[in-house]
């Protein structure tokens, strides 16, 4: 494993342009639960029933007590030290881009700039009829939007399209990049999944469970272990 973190260490030394993806994964040691491993989400909870369109239409009551839920966990929230080296190592132009799948924000707390958020964020509601932003505590609350709509986080539920800027943005990234680092995730979600595909880059794999195979490095390890090695070789 050592062999693979210097490998890493020397091709971020190497980069003129590395971007980081990261997924659920990189949230869990800040206490926050991802979807398919064996304590996510989904392995509690059908995600059609609260995750996607169709629950936010004929199934609003359970799909605000899920989003609730998870609105209230992140209070007492914090990053941990992989995503405070993540930040670093964008300030030191280690990392030019970060792309997430992640809607916790925990990132951008942590101290990364332009943090492109490809499924949206939990940390801010709209109205899912005229589209206005809507205070947190109304959608908390349970409460209607003033135009009689239902409020939903600004997060991407399945069957919405990503964000475009976002998109759009990491895409552009990915192709220039010399080294594409993915942490945390699953890569089962379609179109994030393709992203590394789309790289003619090094690639780097960090991730619990390694059910990959296409990266040039996949390493078995904690989001937060790897990061704190890589950053002692730098
Ligand atoms: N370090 C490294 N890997 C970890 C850690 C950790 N500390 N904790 C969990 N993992 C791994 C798990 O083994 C799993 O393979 O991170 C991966 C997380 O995968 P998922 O739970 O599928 O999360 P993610 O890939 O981010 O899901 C993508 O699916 O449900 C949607 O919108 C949701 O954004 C999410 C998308």
């Amino acid at each position: 494993m050592l062999e693979q973190l210097q490998q890493i260490k020397n091709w971020l030394e190497e980069s003129r342009h590395t971007v980081v993806l990261t997924g659920a994964g990189m949230s869990t040691e800040s206490g926050l639960a991802d979807f398919r491993s064996k304590s996510g989400w989904w392995q509690q909870i059908d995600p059609r029933t609260v995750a996607t369109t169709e629950a936010l239409t004929h199934n609003y009551q359970l799909f605000q007590q899920f989003y609730s839920a998870r609105i209230h966990a992140l209070a007492d929230i914090t990053p941990h030290e992989g995503h405070r080296i993540l930040a670093d190592w964008q300030k030191r132009g280690l990392v030019q881009h970060i792309a997430t799948q992640n809607v916790d924000g925990l990132h951008t707390l942590a101290g990364s700039h332009n943090v492109d958020e490809l499924h949206g964020s939990i940390r801010s509601v709209r109205c899912q009829k005229c589209h206005a932003a809507a205070e947190m505590s109304s959608f908390l609350a349970n409460e209607a939007c003033r135009c009689g709509g239902r409020l939903r986080p600004n997060v991407v539920l399945f069957g919405e399209n990503l964000p475009q800027q976002a998109w759009n943005s990491t895409l552009s990234h990915m192709k220039a990049a010399q080294l594409v680092i993915v942490i945390g995730t699953s890569l089962e979600v379609y179109p994030v999944s393709q992203l590394p595909h789309m790289t003619n880059g090094k690639t780097a794999y960090i991730n619990l469970e390694i059910e990959q195979s296409h990266f040039d490095i996949m390493l078995k390890e904690k989001a937060g272990e790897a990061l704190k090695i890589i950053d002692a070789l730098l």
